[in-house]
């Protein structure tokens, strides 16, 4: 039986990155079939809201979405589409690698780390929540429980048990944000004592942010709070080249959605120049949590070729070029000659 997938192209280079990725999908023989679904801007003009009830149906059904990214229009009264797909199918683990790819403007080579951020607590609770916000004085709530650490730690414990690493490193402020982090420590050492095979090992995350750049071979896989992995995250996508290498997952009990880390660049919206890599990474991290690891490591396989010898198929961003297509052709004339 084919695998269905809800497919939402997304907004500015949204459609321009999602065709080159399915393009790439369809030359590596995936076999899924795509329930393309409106969200973003489009849906609003189309359905008068961002994210309608028949697009979370879909979501729901088929439990899986690729999605391109989304504008979510400044002004009161729109909510973040992300953080609402979040909570609606509580995608609790954000999952980030940071991998190294040739040809980038990184100031290091061969980096292989994975970023296990909460997705649903800590300080991004949002509608309304702050305690007080008189325009003299703001104060906002940080909300971490037993339950939700628990499941984070245990993720990113199982990842690093199903992937051959190391260690897990817990990033925390337990020094000083004393009764939210400090749960979040508490919690984290608790559930390394069940994994004896992998090194633990928990830093404070202000430190942790000076050593990720001086020595960044030092860490494997990270797990962390809301905030912090928000931050820490979009750090390590730095060490690795920017935001047009960093995919992420965001990853439920019942469903999962892969997504580009970037936006919707409206700046370069049209002009066929955007950079498919990310959202391609992401797909590469759905064939991978669909046990379809083999063309998950081609996709990463044929853009690390085609960022080493195809420099006129890549677009300007990674300093080549070519077009989001020409770039998708180079990775479908992989695909096809495997
Ligand atoms: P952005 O990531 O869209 O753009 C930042 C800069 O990076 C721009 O100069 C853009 O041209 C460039 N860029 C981004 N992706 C690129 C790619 N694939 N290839 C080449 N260049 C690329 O961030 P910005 O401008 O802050 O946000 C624009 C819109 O995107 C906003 O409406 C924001 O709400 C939305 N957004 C959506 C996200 C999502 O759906 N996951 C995440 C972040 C922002
Ligand atoms: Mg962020």
């Amino acid at each position: 039986m084919s695998q269905s997938i809800a497919v939402i192209k997304g907004d500015g280079i949204g459609p321009e990155i999602m065709d080159a990725t399915l393009r790439v999908l369809d030359a590596l023989d995936c076999g899924f079939t795509y329930d393309i679904v409106d969200a973003g801007l489009g849906a609003l003009e189309a359905h008068g809201t961002l994210v309608p009830r028949s697009s979370l149906e879909a979501i729901e059904k088929h439990g899986l979405a690729l999605k391109g990214p989304l504008t979510t229009p400044i002004g009161k009264g729109f909510s973040s589409i992300n953080v609402q797909l979040r909570r609606h199918f509580d995608l609790y683990a954000n999952v980030r690698p940071a991998v190294s790819f040739p040809g980038t403007r990184s100031r290091y080579d061969n980096i292989d780390m994975i970023t296990v951020r909460e997705n649903t607590e800590g300080a991004y609770m949002s509608d309304g929540q702050e305690m007080v916000d008189d325009g003299n004085t703001g104060i906002s709530q940080i909300k971490v429980t037993r339950k939700g650490s628990e499941r984070i730690v245990r993720y990113a414990f199982e990842l690093a048990r199903q992937n051959g690493r190391r260690k897990v490193t817990a990033l925390h402020k337990a020094n000083i944000i004393k009764t939210a982090s400090g749960l979040f420590l508490d919690v984290a050492r608790e559930v390394a004592s069940d994994y004896p095979d992998i090194e633990f090992e928990e830093m404070i995350v202000d430190n942790a942010c000076m050593q990720l750049v001086m020595d960044p071979y030092q860490f494997d896989v990270v797990v962390t709070t809301n905030l912090f992995g928000d931050i820490t995250s979009d750090l390590c996508a730095g060490l690795v080249g920017g935001l047009g290498l960093a995919p992420g997952a965001n990853i439920g009990e019942n469903a999962a959605i892969f997504e580009a880390v970037h936006g919707s660049a409206p700046d370069i919206a049209g002009k066929k120049i955007a950079n498919p890599c990310a959202l391609l990474l992401a797909a590469a991290q759905m064939l991978d949590h669909l046990g379809m690891n083999d063309k998950g490591t081609a996709i990463r396989e044929g853009i690390r070729d085609v960022l080493e010898k195809r420099r006129d198929m890549v677009t300007p961003d990674m300093g080549g070029s070519g077009t989001t297509d020409t770039f998708a052709e180079a990775l479908v004339e992989y695909a096809t000659a495997r």
